[in-house]
């Protein structure tokens, strides 16, 4: 069964030769990547939304060096926590790092990744992941079907709470990662005059607390090139001021605690 709906007439996709198809005609080509772009024109607030490349490639070079790892795993015991099989979806995908990650470890889960960036999908399509479908989607309306996903993952990325609802199964879960109080924070310290802690995510509506945990671990940077792609793929990378970077790139080595938080809901039950 597909699992894509028509961003302009909301009727089923089908898979044909070159892409997606709604019966009233509507169609949208598969890029040679994998992906298929289902944003409309009149969604996009930029001509080329989302991250772009530079950050990408930093955060894709950086994830792959292994630094969130053990964030990845935790992801992974969440989504297979009660689970043998099912179908994930993850929002704000970036380049593919978890959504990988998981479809690797978990064979009988089949997979779908949207971001609004298109850069983001080209690389995650070169992932040639195995049982992943790929879409170019506004996290505000994510031209998917209703009620079909099992687990939904968003890391570090814009959600609409609405919109995860509707595409949840009422037994699903919402698996949302967000930055701890204390994420890169002697990274914050260097660069802001006064660094702020993050704040902490507030239960989307509509949803109830399932589970809640923080991983917590030390990173240490005694290579230069990883750390230089850690700044470049945060929004540290408008902040930073020329001597701060050359100074901190230049430090034989350098640990930065990385903390998040890890948020599991489920649909609130219906008060009806
Ligand atoms: C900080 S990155 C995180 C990417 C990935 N989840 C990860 O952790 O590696 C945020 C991602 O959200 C995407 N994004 C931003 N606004 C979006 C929106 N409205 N809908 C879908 N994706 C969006 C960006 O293009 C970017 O890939
Ligand atoms: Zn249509």
């Amino acid at each position: 069964m597909g699992i894509w709906q028509c961003p302009v007439c909301a009727a089923p996709l089908d898979i044909i030769e070159t892409g997606l198809c709604c019966s009233s005609g509507h169609q949208f080509d598969r890029a040679k990547e994998g992906y298929t772009n289902l944003l409309l024109a009149n969604q996009k607030r930029s001509a080329d939304p989302g991250d772009n490349r530079d950050m990408l490639s930093a955060r894709r070079d950086f994830l792959q060096a292994g630094y969130y790892q053990p964030l990845a795993e935790e992801i992974l015991a969440q989504c297979a926590a009660g689970g043998d099989e099912g179908l994930l979806l993850d929002i704000g995908c970036g380049e593919g790092y978890y959504l990988d990650y998981l479809l690797q470890h978990l064979p009988q889960w089949r997979g779908a990744g949207i971001d609004i960036s298109r850069q983001a999908l080209r690389l995650a399509g070169k992932r040639k992941m195995a049982r992943a479908q790929l879409g170019i989607a506004s996290s505000k309306r994510i031209p998917l079907i209703s009620g079909l996903f099992d687990r939904i993952v968003t890391v570090f990325a814009p959600i609409d709470a609405a919109e995860i609802h509707r595409l949840l199964k009422d037994q699903g879960k919402f698996i949302l990662v967000t930055p701890g109080a204390e994420h890169l924070h002697e990274l914050k310290a260097e660069i802001y005059q006064q660094a702020q802690l993050h704040e902490l995510a507030e239960t989307p509506l509509g949803f109830v607390l399932y589970q809640q945990e923080t991983v917590q671990f030390p990173m240490v940077f005694a290579n230069a090139k990883d750390l230089e792609n850690l700044l470049a793929m945060t929004p540290f990378v408008y902040k930073l001021d020329a001597k701060v970077r050359e100074g901190l790139l230049a430090r034989k080595s350098f640990t930065v605690q990385a903390e998040f938080l890890i948020s599991v809901y489920q649909k609130a039950p219906n008060d009806e």
